[in-house]
């Protein structure tokens, strides 16, 4: 069931050709409990193949092309950026550390947003939510926020390799990078933010409750929260609308081509 989940959702997110298509059989059937966000288990990290899927998955390999061209971006095993002047290198590890370990669509709509309104961020408090590889966060750090950059303890010491290696070292002196679950972590948080990041957040529905409460406990009035998500099921435009509860949210821009939508979140 999630193999043909992830696989309709790249055949509709990916005009592919056949060959490709073919490839993607592969890719999607060495990785298809991780091809998407949404078919990670609660920790993010991913699940066991039943019998039946793993006997479907050597069938279909049978027929399997092998094209390298077509390797979706988040199979590649090194990406460079270039914001605020800057290479930004980033190695994705997606077999070993899943979602957290590549960089999602909407991490690329956001660091892009905020570098063109560095005002919005010059000198300001700011924090990443699961930031993942913290391409995000590192775009925030360069145009002169005071940043900490978050996500699960499972994924730090690769985050703070991405981190170290790709800020200046005056630039990464004053940038954190911290646990934060929101499951777990959030007694240990006790300031609030100017701006708070998120980029592709927004879909594990078990910890939706869990998010929204470190949304509210992390800001205060003046608060400014970016998200920026790619919305696959209505339980994504659920807990928008369970936002709305306790924010104001604006669509600042919906991003075509990346299907990724930007919200500028406040408190009531
Ligand atoms: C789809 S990835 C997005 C990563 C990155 N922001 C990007 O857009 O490239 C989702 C991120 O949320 C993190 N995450 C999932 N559940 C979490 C939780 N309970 N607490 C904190 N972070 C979590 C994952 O570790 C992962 O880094």
């Amino acid at each position: 069931m999630l193999f043909y989940r992830s696989f309709n959702y790249v055949l509709s997110k990916y005009n592919v050709g056949f060959l490709h298509f073919l490839f993607l059989i592969q890719s999607s059937l060495g990785q298809h409990c991780k091809s998407t966000p949404e078919s990670a288990d609660k920790t993010g990290l991913c699940q066991t193949p039943s019998n039946e899927e793993t006997e479907s998955m050597s069938n279909a390999l049978a027929v399997v092309l092998y094209d390298e061209d077509s390797v979706l971006p988040i199979h590649q095993r090194e990406r460079t950026f270039r914001y605020c002047g800057r290479d930004i290198v980033i190695k994705q590890d997606w077999t070993g550390l899943g979602v957290a370990a590549v960089v999602w669509d909407a991490a690329e709509v956001l660091a892009e947003y905020i570098e063109e309104r560095a005002e919005i961020l010059k000198d300001k408090s700011v924090i990443e939510l699961g930031a993942g590889t913290g391409l995000v966060g590192m775009v925030a750090a360069l145009l002169g926020a005071k940043t900490t950059i978050t996500d699960r303890i499972e994924v730090l010491k690769y985050l703070q390799t991405t981190v170290e290696t790709n800020l200046p070292p005056d630039v990464y002196q004053s940038t954190q990078v911290l646990p934060l679950d929101w499951c777990k972590d959030l007694d240990k948080f006790h300031t609030t933010y100017d701006v708070i990041l998120g980029a592709d957040i927004v879909y594990i529905e078990e910890v939706f409750e869990d998010l929204l409460r470190t949304l509210i406990q992390l800001s205060n009035k003046e608060t400014v929260i970016f998200l920026s998500c790619r919305i696959r099921y209505d339980r994504d435009t659920n807990f928008i609308k369970r936002l709305e509860e306790h924010f104001v949210v604006l669509t600042l821009l919906y991003d075509k081509d990346k299907d990724v939508n930007l919200y500028k979140v406040t408190k009531r």
